[in-house]
């Protein structure tokens, strides 16, 4: 579908709008806002849009609508997965100056914010009133609830507390007509109609521009304890994940780390010192928490107990808030860390917990295969692996053939173990030639009935998650 190009009478619209300060097409913006964190595409938007609130979006979405320009909504710019790259050109929405914390609802445990809230100044807000928002994101300290919406982003807290979805309870949305709507209602429990709230969350900007945000929070846990396993095997380490479960155990965070991946972030961290050890091939990083330390000592100690059928290296326990912070920055910096040395195409693969190992042994022997380097990190206690890789020469998987037949093999190992082909990092741009594999035509079909319905016109954030229909 061809879409118009925007004209200077385009541009005199948005600035009677928002004001020609914050309408920018100035060449380094368009570099900047062509660019997030997935693998090193580049795709400049024809103009930048700062819009401060929901009647300027609408103003904006009913317009583009009318004229066919294409409308692409952006955080943070954190994305793995190319969701606010404007690949087809057009407007990038940034939501950047929409960032105020609306109302903390203490008595009914809520909160309301704007998309372009960052998602650790929401967290700390909360805790000073003693409230916990869950769901952190590694890029946490950079990225935008919005973004994290539209991705249903995850964290390491996820394997305890779950993700995104869990604590969205209801949406102001923009939709392409430039009508705005509420999804649902500021409560705990809703059977009421279609859960237009959870189909808003993970649709990456397709389905409409979310302008406010309300989020359930929970009492904040009075303590933490953490502690880092070193394994001398790597499938070893991914069978201890589930066997911590089953011998009941909810961690609060339960992440696995390949000795690699330590080594890389470890230099680029040389702040954060933990001991590494010649014969280890991967940590876990266990983390519990909750409101009685003597429960929560016993915990870790029974663990470490378990963990010892085992063939682990001497435990490493981070003893107090300072070590704790050093162990999370190593952890939380590895993906932009290991990119920096030539990893840079990032899946996000997800399996049933009990097959990681199973994922493991896959991925290596790919690599082996096909001969590229892989290096693997994630939130194990959730079977959600990300999986680097540094392929000589070719720093996109995006457009390449070659890489693009290795993922296919990947997604189908994923798939074959009952698993899917992103757990927290959305289709976006990179993964949609993909989802012919975990969707039959008959899902793909109906997904697209769902887009033509919300968006008709095909503007808000075009030819992203669903493959065009001739393509595989
Ligand atoms: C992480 C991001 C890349 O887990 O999801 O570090
Ligand atoms: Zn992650």
């Amino acid at each position: 579908m061809a879409y118009k190009l925007v004209r200077s009478e385009d541009l005199d619209f948005f600035r009677s709008v928002i004001g020609a300060e914050f309408v920018l097409v100035d060449e380094e913006s368009l570099q900047r806002y062509g660019r997030d964190e997935t693998e090193n595409l580049l795709f400049p938007p024809e103009v930048v849009l700062k819009p401060t609130d929901t009647q300027a979006i609408q103003s904006i979405l009913k317009y583009c609508n009318q004229q066919h320009i294409p409308v692409t909504a952006r955080g943070a710019g954190t994305g793995l997965s190319g969701g606010a790259l404007p690949h087809l050109g057009g407007v990038s929405l940034s939501t950047e100056r929409m960032n105020r914390i609306v109302e903390i609802d203490e008595r009914n445990l809520q909160v309301t914010v704007e998309p372009g809230v960052i998602t650790e100044v929401l967290q700390n807000a909360v805790k000073e009133k003693g409230l916990f928002y869950p769901p952190d994101p590694s890029s946490r300290g950079s990225c935008f609830i919005g973004g994290n919406i539209a991705e249903n982003s995850g964290g390491p807290k996820a394997v305890k507390y779950g993700v995104v979805k869990d604590y969205v309870l209801n949406l102001q949305v923009v939709l392409a007509s430039g009508e705005v709507i509420w999804t649902g209602a500021n409560v705990l429990k809703n059977s009421t109609g279609y859960n237009l709230t959870q189909l808003m969350v993970g649709s990456e900007g397709t389905l409409g521009i979310v302008t406010k945000i309300v989020l359930k929070l929970i009492p904040f846990p009075k303590h933490d304890l953490l502690m880092l396993v070193p394994f001398r095997n790597l499938e070893q380490a991914g069978e201890a994940v589930s066997a911590i479960f089953r011998a009941g155990f909810v961690p609060s965070a339960l992440e696995l780390m390949e000795i690699n991946a330590l080594k890389i972030v470890s230099k680029m961290v040389p702040d954060a010192i933990v001991p590494i050890t010649d014969d280890t091939a991967a940590h876990l990083i266990i983390e519990v928490d909750g409101n009685n330390l003597d429960v929560l000592m016993q915990e870790m100690e029974s663990i470490g107990a378990l963990l010892m059928q085992y063939d682990i290296g001497e435990i490493y326990f981070a003893d107090d808030a300072q070590q704790k912070a050093a162990l999370w920055k190593l952890r939380r910096r590895v993906a932009e860390a290991v990119k920096l040395v030539g990893y840079t195409i990032e899946e996000d693969t997800v399996v049933p917990r009990a097959e990681l190992p199973a994922l493991i042994r896959g991925v290596k022997e790919l690599g082996a295969e096909h001969g590229f380097e892989v290096v693997c990190y994630g939130h194990a206690g959730d079977g959600n692996l990300h999986i680097r890789i540094h392929h000589p020469g070719v720093p996109n998987s995006y457009g390449h053939a070659g890489v693009q037949t290795i993922l296919r093999d990947l997604f189908k190992l994923v798939h074959g173990l009952g698993g899917t082909i992103s757990g927290e990092h959305g289709v976006g741009l990179i993964q949609k030639d993909f989802m012919d594999i975990v969707f039959s035509p008959v899902n793909l079909d109906l997904m697209r009935s769902v887009k033509q319905a919300f968006d008709p016109n095909q503007i808000l954030n075009p030819g992203k998650i669903l493959p065009t229909a001739s393509s595989k």
